[in-house]
């Protein structure tokens, strides 16, 4: 087997493992991070350009407000580290503002995705060195050998902090200001606000949150051979109040059995399972997410609408 079928073999079984471990207990769950194949980061970035997801258009406003202050936060040859670099899209606008950047570490766990942006970015960045690292970002991530001990900075925009249960959160924090030659983290969060304006951006018009979301059922039988009949599952959103998050779930509209794996797992109508939770913050729930992991926030940048908050970090 070479490199890259083993490595496909190693995700297909820990996707596996991790599922079965998720829709053997009550409520059933799946973690988010399988809904990013090269079909899955494809619904997501169409989901960027649909007219209720304010997130991105909101966060990009806030980038090329303050490009050229928050490109400057990297020290000369230093390092930007994305967590969740997805597309990149986005973060052109600091690439564009640091001509001084020694690297650009886009960090990603969508493999096939994150090596064509990282050769899109080499392309339109000569003098940069760009390091992508495949990983699992819930873990301890290793950076690059040479880059171990430049100064850099952590950037972790889109709001995908607020899909992590808060311990993970705070251990990817901790972990970023425990970098040798830590200098401070651009943190990008999207706010509590109107519940209608909420549901609507998790649940689109035109349906693509639904395939998205959809996605994960797909991967599990063309990756892992489960027969999970799509159409018997019906996308729901909430916003759950008590915990400031949105939910999003597939509901079993009927009795059914799903196989996987060679067990069988039993859904009754009307049994969700929950597949991802989109937290959404105030300065108040900010602070406490990041002081335990040692940054101070330092500065709240927000979009003319405030529906969107970037976090400057500092060492605290
Ligand atoms: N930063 C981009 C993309 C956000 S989508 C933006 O703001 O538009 C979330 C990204 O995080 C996807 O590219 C997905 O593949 C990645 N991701 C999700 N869970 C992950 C995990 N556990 N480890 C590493 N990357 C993950
Ligand atoms: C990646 N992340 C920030 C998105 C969000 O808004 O929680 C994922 C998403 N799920 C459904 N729509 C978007």
């Amino acid at each position: 087997m070479d490199g890259s079928v083993q490595a496909r073999a190693a995700t297909a079984t820990a996707l596996v493992e991790d599922s079965l471990r998720g829709l053997r207990g009550t409520p059933k769950v799946l973690s988010p991070k399988w809904l990013y194949d090269p079909r899955g980061s494809a619904l997501f970035e169409q989901i960027t350009t649909l007219p209720e997801y304010y997130l991105t258009r909101s966060e990009a406003a806030i980038l090329s407000a303050h490009a050229d202050r928050l490109a400057g936060l990297v020290p000369e040859g230093g390092a930007l580290v994305e967590f969740g670099s997805g597309a990149s899209v986005k973060t052109r606008t600091l690439l564009d503002a640091g001509g001084h950047f020694g690297a650009y570490v886009p960090i990603d766990i969508s493999e096939d995705f994150l090596q064509q942006t990282a050769q899109g970015l080499r392309a339109a960045y000569p003098g940069m060195q760009i390091a992508p690292v495949v990983a699992d970002f819930s873990e301890a991530v290793t950076l690059p050998e040479g880059l171990a001990d430049a100064p850099k900075v952590g950037f972790f925009p889109g709001s995908t902090i607020g899909n992590l249960p808060p311990e993970t959160a705070t251990a990817l924090l901790a972990h970023a200001r425990a970098w040798p030659g830590a200098q401070g983290f651009i943190l990008g969060v999207d706010l509590v606000k109107d519940r209608g304006e909420l549901v609507a951006a998790y649940d689109d018009s035109q349906g693509v949150t639904a395939q998205f979301i959809g996605n994960i059922l797909q991967r599990l039988n063309s990756e892992a051979g489960a027969d999970f009949e799509l159409t018997q599952f019906a996308y729901r959103a909430r916003w759950n109040a008590a915990a400031a998050r949105i939910d999003m779930e597939l509901v079993s509209t009927c009795h059914q059995s799903v196989a996987l794996d060679g067990e069988t797992i039993d859904f009754a109508p009307g049994e969700p399972i929950h597949v991802s939770a989109s937290r959404k913050y105030t300065r108040e729930s900010l602070s406490a997410l990041v002081a335990p992991a040692g940054w101070q926030l330092a500065e709240l940048l927000f979009d003319e609408a405030e529906r969107f908050a970037m976090a400057v970090l500092s060492p605290g």
